[in-house]
């Protein structure tokens, strides 16, 4: 255990001032009945962690771990384990999988328990959307190997995305696109979709990648798009063709290319992510589809109603399986341990100095 908490907080108004701020002892930590002591045990950082602080004031990302005025704690998706419990159904010792801060420690309240389960409803988190609040509680002896057990983190939430972007494609006919271009293809929550999407070969659309052109290597490497261009070959694209874009990136310079490259011709705009985060937003005014944001939990509502809350699930498991069977040849996982590895891994991926092939697991 460690000997003091720690916390890794970031200027909400400047992303690239950071700092860490030291806490009580964990066993001096504060805990009321029913609540839980947990230690973070690995986390898995992408460029999502990224957009959730770009995004924290407008989509509430802040107030899930809220940290000192002015500063924010970026949320993670991993792993911890109880080393405190005032909860007379969770034991000290059992592993959990879920979304923490970016800390040593954090204090949970456990309700709604169930043997695979539980909803951390600890005073803010009281409010959140279950995506967020549900805790995995893992079997002890039930462990998976230790590289599906770091991809879950680094994968999973960002395929459950491309999963429901192309049930949402094929649900709408892909708008009648023949062809389907996907920006900042290098991106895990990209290249999720361009392998879903092929999936349905023969049925659903060409699929071209863009990226930048030191990543381009990479992502024609995956073998999931019909073709790999760099941002700049917009214009070698074939206007006449129906075509839909799907945005990970955000810049809105590229964006606004392919908008006028394509202009009528381009029948659906939907904008998933920023990974371009310090990049140009989009001109108001642009011809063609109308961006709009894509809202995944929509999609898994309409699905969840249509199949139930089992066939969704094991129709995302299945796909998630798959895709996790060869995502684990595609990345290389670089585990970075404590406070010094942690600021270097956010620093690098704040300034896009980052390998696509390589995913993050880190540990304080
Ligand atoms: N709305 C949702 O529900 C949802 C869900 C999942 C993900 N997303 C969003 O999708 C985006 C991708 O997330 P991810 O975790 O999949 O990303 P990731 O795998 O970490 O993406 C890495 C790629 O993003 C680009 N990139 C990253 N940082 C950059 C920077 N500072 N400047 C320029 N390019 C940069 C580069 O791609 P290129 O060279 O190919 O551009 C890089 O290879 C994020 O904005 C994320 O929030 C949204």
């Amino acid at each position: 255990m460690n000997v003091i908490t720690q916390d890794f907080i970031v200027n909400r108004s400047d992303l690239a001032q950071t700092r860490w701020v030291s806490g009580s002892a964990p066993a001096e930590v504060s805990l009321e009945r029913g609540q839980i002591l947990v230690e973070v045990e690995k986390f898995a950082f992408t460029a999502n962690n990224i957009t959730y602080a770009v995004a924290g004031d407008l989509l509430n990302y802040w107030s899930f771990f809220p940290a000192e005025a002015g500063w924010g704690r970026i949320p993670v998706w991993g792993y911890g384990s109880v080393v405190r419990s005032h909860s007379e159904e969770i034991a000290i010792g059992e592993r959990l999988y879920g979304y923490f801060p970016m800390s040593s420690h954090l204090v949970m309240q456990p309700e709604s328990v169930t043997p695979g389960s539980f909803l951390d409803l600890y005073r803010q988190r009281r409010d959140l959307h279950p995506v967020y609040n549900t805790y995995s509680r893992l079997q002890p002896g039930r462990g998976t190997a230790a590289v599906l057990d770091d991809l879950r983190p680094i994968l999973s939430p960002l395929y459950t995305t491309s999963f429901l972007i192309d049930d949402w494609l094929a649900d709408n006919d892909f708008f009648g696109a023949s062809q389907a271009l996907l920006l900042s293809a290098s991106s895990k929550t990209g290249f999720g979709l361009a392998f879903a999407l092929l999936q349905r070969r023969p049925q659903g659309p060409r699929v071209v990648g863009l990226t930048s052109p030191a990543n381009s290597a990479f992502v024609e490497s995956l073998g999931c798009y019909d073709a790999v261009l760099p941002y700049d070959g917009i214009a070698t694209l074939d206007p006449s063709q129906p075509t839909l874009v799907v945005d990970f990136a955000g810049d809105g310079d590229v964006l606004a290319v392919v908008h006028r490259h394509f202009g009528d011709r381009l029948v659906e705009s939907t904008q998933v992510g920023l990974s371009h985060w310090d990049a140009p937003r989009p001109p108001a005014e642009l011809p063609g589809a109308r961006p709009r944001l894509f809202f995944a939990p929509d999609q898994a509502q309409k699905r969840m109603q249509e199949w139930g809350r089992e066939g969704f699930d094991t129709r995302l498991g299945e796909s998630w399986r798959a895709f996790a069977t060869e995502a684990s040849a595609w990345l290389s996982i670089e585990h970075g341990k404590g406070p010094e590895a942690i600021s270097r891994v956010y620093a690098a991926m704040l300034s896009g100095r980052i390998n696509p092939a390589v995913g993050n697991i880190l540990s304080l």
